[in-house]
């Protein structure tokens, strides 16, 4: 029987219907025996604002789409033709209203403000109240994040390392608790570990990954030290960009985990995927040693998924070219090469009677080469099943504001082999 807890690495996960889960720059909070996923709901086209969506999960692994918790607006801020990016969404405790803070802009990133919506439940749909005041004024800034301390005071992080701390009722911000500790970072994602706080940032390069690295205070105030990098140099954070820390109960105690995204410009609603791995703090430091393409999130370990590997090697940047694979199980997982040089491919499921039952867009894309899972199937019932590869030849290019290019430079779609697992 496969553990239902286990967390897979930059792969698209399915949810109830075994569509892709279509959030990034996400946030995750834990109510009653739920957590929920709040996210940017992408396009696979255009890059513009079409709703927030939000996920709910027993497990951190078998996701349900509970719908748009926060949907296009008629006009204003988050209207037709605007950005809408990194939702953000605090608990208050005080007023039992769940408070949601976003970046929203024009569709050049020429228009930043902080924007503010509210709900009564958590899984309900958040009214958008316009911009979070400070002072009166708009917060004209872009990426942010959010933390909540242990005695619920809430603050907003801002790119370049401006921290906020919000009102009690988390719907203006009060005071500037720290300004520019940070300059030229951005996707500021915060945690507490005993009497220090942690805060991350990413370099400035758009949707390419780059070594994100954090600093660390005994006050949001500060002084701020910073410590550097996270994750192996070199290694793009894991070929990622940090985007919120969550604190996991596991093992009796409390465990940062890091959430990341790895973007997939264009096609960031199929392709764009989540890597989230557990923080080991030490004192004044944390690191994530090592990536674990699969971990279990009740046991905080690395694990491996049982089945019967065979080779499947096939590599080719030619439009329509494919490889099949046919197997006798309840799932199916695909290794490969991610790299500069590579593009999209189809990924196929069809049943015994020749049905399609599945569809996936894998985006072999790396700026540093890395083997590993590219997809991992839904579970099916046990069966005879057909996979299928299809180089599309489409890759990911895209460019920052000051025209800078990013990118794949050809379509390759390289597989190794496969691994059939059984649930019986
Ligand atoms: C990144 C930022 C993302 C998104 C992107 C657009 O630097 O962190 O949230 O705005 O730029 O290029």
């Amino acid at each position: 029987m496969m553990e239902k807890s286990y967390i897979h690495n930059g792969v698209p996960w399915f949810d109830q219907k075994g569509e892709t889960v279509n959030a990034h720059g996400v946030c995750l909070l834990k109510e009653g025996e739920k957590y929920y996923l709040f996210g940017e709901y992408k396009t696979d086209d255009v890059n513009k604002y079409i709703g927030f969506s939000c996920y709910s999960t027993e497990n951190l692994s078998d996701w349900y789409f509970e719908g748009l918790a926060l949907q296009p607006q008629n006009e204003g801020l988050l209207g037709p033709n605007r950005i809408g990016e990194r939702p953000k969404v605090i608990k208050n405790h005080k007023t039992g209203k769940f408070v949601m803070l976003m970046h929203t802009d024009d569709l050049k990133y020429m228009d930043p403000c902080i924007g503010l919506a509210t709900c009564d439940s958590i899984d309900g749909t958040f009214e958008f109240q316009g911009p979070l005041l400070f002072n009166g004024e708009p917060i004209r800034r872009w990426d942010l994040g959010t933390f909540v301390d242990e005695d619920g005071t809430a603050y907003l992080l801002i790119h370049e390392g401006d921290i906020y701390r919000l009102s009690d009722d988390y719907l203006t911000a009060v005071e500037k608790v720290s300004e520019n500790i940070a300059p030229g970072g951005e996707s500021p994602a915060m945690f507490r570990q005993d009497e220090n706080y942690f805060i991350m940032f990413s370099n400035k390069t758009s949707w390419e990954r780059n070594d994100n690295y954090y600093l660390v205070a005994k006050d949001l105030h500060g002084p701020w030290v910073n410590q550097g990098l996270f994750c192996p140099e070199g290694s793009l954070t894991y070929n990622s960009q940090c985007s919120f820390v969550f604190s996991l109960e596991a093992k009796g105690k409390n465990v940062p985990i890091y959430m990341g995204d790895r973007w997939s410009f264009p096609q960031q609603a199929s392709s764009a995927t989540q890597v989230w791995l557990p923080i080991t703090v030490v004192g004044k430091t944390c690191l994530i040693p090592e990536y674990w393409p699969v971990w279990d999130s009740e046991t905080i370990s690395k694990v491996s998924i049982e089945g019967i590997e065979e080779p499947l090697e096939f590599q080719s940047n030619k439009n329509g070219e494919s490889v099949s694979y046919t197997f006798n199980g309840s799932q199916v997982i695909v290794f490969g090469t991610s790299d500069c040089h590579s593009g999209y491919a189809d990924f196929l499921i069809y049943d015994e009677l020749g049905e399609l039952i599945h569809t996936a867009v894998v985006d072999f894309y790396s700026l540093v080469p890395d083997s590993n899972s590219r997809y991992v199937s839904p579970k099916f019932p046990t069966g005879n099943y057909m996979l299928k590869v299809i180089v599309t030849g489409t890759n990911g290019v895209w460019y920052k504001k000051d025209g800078t290019k990013f990118g794949s430079d050809d379509f390759y779609v390289t597989l190794q082999r496969v691994k059939v697992c059984n649930e019986d």
